[in-house]
């Protein structure tokens, strides 16, 4: 191991968002280990610092542009991690992947069209689409008693529908943790050709992949597919840079990438650091070894998770992650309402997680654990629930 992912800098007065907001985030136990805010604990690869830290010597931070290098490193990372051949060209980019979802709501819909959406899923599909004023179309993910799988039949019904535009599709799915295998890719990709359905594929997440599975991009399934689909991938996620703020959206057809680009009068001028970072991020060996050990270490922090719980609060069950560190886990059989549930987590075991109906109506009875932390601190937040579960007598 190269990387020791137990030795992190405490992120506290740095005005991070997970660690510095628990009074406002949790006032009712400002005590608590933040476990919620989609980022990590851990300090970036030291060749996206030393990138940064090279620039920041040069006293101009004015307006930039990104070395035209950065899509040719794109798109050999895509190659050599997920077998995708793209051309540098189809490569646009963005200040972020969420800004990303609003501009393809803005330019690719009208208003009423129908957007559609499976949740349980990440918030801000739904939020950008009611509040851009789309109409919103759910179709519920499935637990077949083992995994989350997608309703086929409900996707047709919906992508059938004279005003239904556009697919918002999250892959590896946050907060659930699948990584959609190819059978189910192409049924997805087969609904949205069959019905003229464009896709937006988040797929934010998928660098993060636990050994045995395998990220597959619905673009990549075949041209066609490829040709109504716009791709988000980030190096935000997987080197811990959100704070950065850039985003790569990738597609093969022109007209789309052109459309997306000329979505409103502002083009898109890179944050110099963000731009410096991903160049760093997909050029060097070293931080493709940093994800793959990171994987490790997270499959680690899952593990003594998993077999905490089931030794000291056995109520409270994960579902094992396919891909990245946030994990769905179903508290239904502790009969908690959604209040109790908060309670129990926040002020009696002294965690604080993200409750599953943020992620849509059916997700009560959930919550949203994000792992991407050190081994201590995950032993911690065992040993705080297994007391609490405990001490309350579940
Ligand atoms: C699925 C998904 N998409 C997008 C984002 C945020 O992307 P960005 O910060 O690039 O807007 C997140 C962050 O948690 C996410 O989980």
């Amino acid at each position: 191991m190269k990387y020791n992912f137990d030795n992190v800098p405490d992120r506290r007065g740095t005005f991070s968002f997970k660690w510095d907001t628990l009074e406002e985030e949790f006032p009712d136990n400002p005590d608590v280990i933040p476990m919620w805010v989609a980022d990590t604990d851990f300090p970036c690869p030291r060749e996206i610092v030393s990138s940064i830290a090279e620039r920041a010597q040069h006293p101009i931070y004015a307006y930039s542009t990104l070395n035209p290098d950065s899509s040719r490193f794109v798109a050999d990372w895509q190659m050599k991690r997920n077998n995708w051949k793209i051309d540098p060209s189809w490569i646009t980019y963005s200040a972020g992947v969420v800004p990303a979802i609003n501009r393809t709501v803005l330019a690719f819909t009208e208003k009423n069209d129908g957007v559609i959406i499976q949740p349980p899923v990440y918030y801000p599909f739904k939020n950008t689409i009611v509040s851009d004023g789309r109409t919103l179309l759910e179709n519920n993910l499935i637990y077949d008693g083992e995994k989350w799988v997608i309703d086929y039949e409900g996707l047709e019904e919906l992508a059938s529908r004279d005003d239904a535009k556009l697919l918002i599709f999250c892959n590896p799915h946050n907060p659930v943790g699948r990584v959609y295998t190819e059978e189910e890719l192409r049924k997805v990709g087969e609904i949205c050709l069959k019905h003229n359905v464009m896709i937006f594929s988040d797929e934010i997440h998928s660098d993060l992949i636990y050994a045995g599975h395998k990220h597959i991009p619905i673009a990549s399934l075949s041209e066609e597919i490829g040709n109504i689909t716009l791709t988000a991938m980030a190096p935000s996620k997987t080197f811990n840079i959100a704070g950065l703020q850039i985003s790569t959206i990738i597609t093969s057809n022109d007209a789309m990438r052109k459309r997306f680009d000329n979505a409103d009068a502002v083009f898109f001028i890179p944050n110099l650091f963000a731009a410096v970072a991903l160049e760093a991020a997909y050029s060097n060996e070293g931080c493709a070894d940093y994800v793959d050990e990171l994987m490790e270490y997270l499959w680690e922090n899952y593990r003594l998770l998993e077999e905490g719980l089931r030794q000291h609060a056995p109520k409270i069950k994960c579902h094992r992650p396919e891909a990245t560190y946030l994990i769905w886990i179903d508290c239904r059989e502790l009969q908690m309402s959604e209040e109790e549930l908060w309670k129990f987590f926040v002020q009696e075991a002294g965690v604080g997680i993200e409750m599953g109906n943020a992620f849509g109506e059916l997700s009560e009875g959930f919550i949203r654990m994000n792992i991407g932390c050190t081994r201590a601190i995950m032993q911690e937040c065992v040993s705080r629930i297994g007391k609490a579960y405990k001490e309350k007598g579940l």
